[in-house]
């Protein structure tokens, strides 16, 4: 069989339900390029430890580059005889260059530390498109808060009314998160940037072969430092899920909030056309599909992860072949994210806001008490009697079914005598929003500044 990376010992060829189950080209197909890519940085490290002449060299380079683009146009592919990428691979050079070429290129690498390679190369590759995805819906978020200045709206804690805040500053709350997991896709790459090439089996390598010069040559940062840990350790690929579980959470968090906010209940927003989705059979609705498919995608990534982590644990040192079980999670978390993101900046970007609903809702629910509390503060009150004094304005108002800035100057006088007319001046929703300029606060020119310093990070990222 061509296509087989070992055989010698063996009389019998491998029964077939044990060779479907050991099958892995229908997900490893993936690695394809970079198998190749990396198959002729090895060839250049064969020929510079005097392995593979000058001429041979060339003649598997030219071999090796047919052979990508006959996988990059769909003309090689995998063959049902194939076990892996690795098998299937070797097979397409042999057939390009003959099995005398062909056979000279495996010299030193084992699948355990090119599989470990390719992976970590795909990974990075993915990770950078999950990054761009994800700044594409902060930048999103960044543009509908610099676009809606000064929009007031409910803020909630516990789905409770709370107190007022701007529309921006809730937008840029969602904005934080994502910008963090974009820093996070940084990070993590510093430590997926680390070459196992030249690790072999799990010892290393005898032939004389340069782990740092393929590993520059690859484009990673630095080559293993221990052979044993480049080919078993995955928790580069743990780290990763975990960063595309925590975006999607993340994203989740964001959907259920429009999610929300599109219903009449609240009636904050209305979604474009483009961006939600119909019922077959009640023909008044339009559903915001795109967030939900944020929280479910979310349940699925948060399973990527946690099975990622159980193949992984306890497995004893060196390659066992429960790894080959590492790469579909992965794989399928940045599959996942890359439909997820460009349909939720779709969604962000389009948004309908309704101010007038937002700003009508925002002191509803005695929103302002705390803004009495403040106040009666700053008039010398402790804040303890502070408190009870503004919790009585709310039991006053909420008994009269009337506002806290309704309550007339004799019942603020009965409630405490510190209380005069002067509080009605926060007892405004703008009153009380631009009162929180400090840091970090709800104020408008708190937000401002967070606009600025969204845009700059998003720049730097
Ligand atoms: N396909 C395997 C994986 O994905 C690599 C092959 C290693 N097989 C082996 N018998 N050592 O991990």
């Amino acid at each position: 069989n061509e296509g087989a990376l070992w055989g010698g010992r063996f009389a019998d060829g491998p029964a077939a339900a044990m060779a479907a189950l050991s099958k892995s080209t229908h997900f490893d197909w993936a690695l394809a390029p970079y198998d190749v890519a990396a198959s002729k940085a090895h060839a250049r490290v064969l020929n510079r430890a005097g392995l593979l002449t000058d001429d041979d060299l060339v003649a598997m380079q030219a071999g090796l580059d047919r052979l990508a683009s006959d996988v990059a146009d769909g003309t090689f592919g995998p063959a049902p005889s194939d076990e892996d990428v690795h098998g299937a691979l070797e097979r397409g050079l042999i057939e390009r260059v003959g099995t005398e070429l062909g056979g000279r290129l495996r010299a030193g690498r084992s699948r355990n530390d090119q599989v470990a390679t390719l992976f970590r190369m795909w990974l990075r590759d993915g990770m950078r498109r999950v990054g761009l995805g994800l700044l594409d819906v902060a930048e999103a978020l960044v543009a509908q808060a610099e676009a809606n200045p000064g929009v007031v709206m409910p803020g909630k804690t516990h789905l409770q009314a709370a107190q007022p805040v701007l529309l921006g500053h809730t937008l840029l709350a969602h904005a934080q998160p994502l910008l963090r997991d974009v820093a996070r896709i940084i990070d993590a790459d510093r430590r997926v940037a680390v070459s196992p090439y030249g690790s072999g089996a799990l010892a290393g390598s005898s032939l004389g072969l340069d782990p740092a010069a393929i590993a520059a040559d690859l484009g990673f940062d630095s080559a293993a430092d221990n052979s044993i840990d480049a080919t078993s350790s995955r928790d580069f690929a743990a780290e990763a899920a975990f960063v595309f579980a925590m975006a999607a959470v993340d994203l989740s968090r964001l959907g259920e909030d429009v999610i929300l906010w599109s219903t009449p209940e609240f009636g904050y927003v209305t979604l474009a056309d483009a961006w939600s989705t119909g019922s077959s059979i009640m023909p008044q609705k339009k559903n915001p599909d795109v967030a939900e498919l944020a929280r479910g995608k979310a349940g699925r990534l948060i399973g990527n992860l946690t099975g990622l982590l159980a193949t992984l644990k306890a497995q004893p040192l060196a390659y066992n072949r429960d790894l080959q079980e590492d790469k579909e999670p992965v794989f399928d978390s940045v599959a996942q994210l890359e439909l997820l993101l460009p349909a939720i900046t779709g969604l962000v970007a389009t948004l309908t806001f309704h101010p007038g609903r937002m700003a009508e809702l925002a002191p509803a629910g005695f929103t302002l008490a705390t803004d009495i509390a403040e106040w009666l503060v700053r008039q010398g009150v402790p804040f303890r009697v502070a408190h009870e004094v503004a919790g009585e304005s709310v039991r006053v108002a909420e008994q009269r079914g009337v506002g806290l800035a309704d309550l007339d100057d004799e019942t603020l006088a009965s409630i405490n005598p510190e209380l005069t007319p002067q509080v009605r001046e926060v007892l405004t929703v703008t009153g009380s929003i631009e009162s929180r300029n400090a840091l970090g606060g709800t104020a408008s020119s708190q937000v401002e500044r967070q606009i600025v310093v969204a845009w700059a990070t998003i720049d730097e990222l």
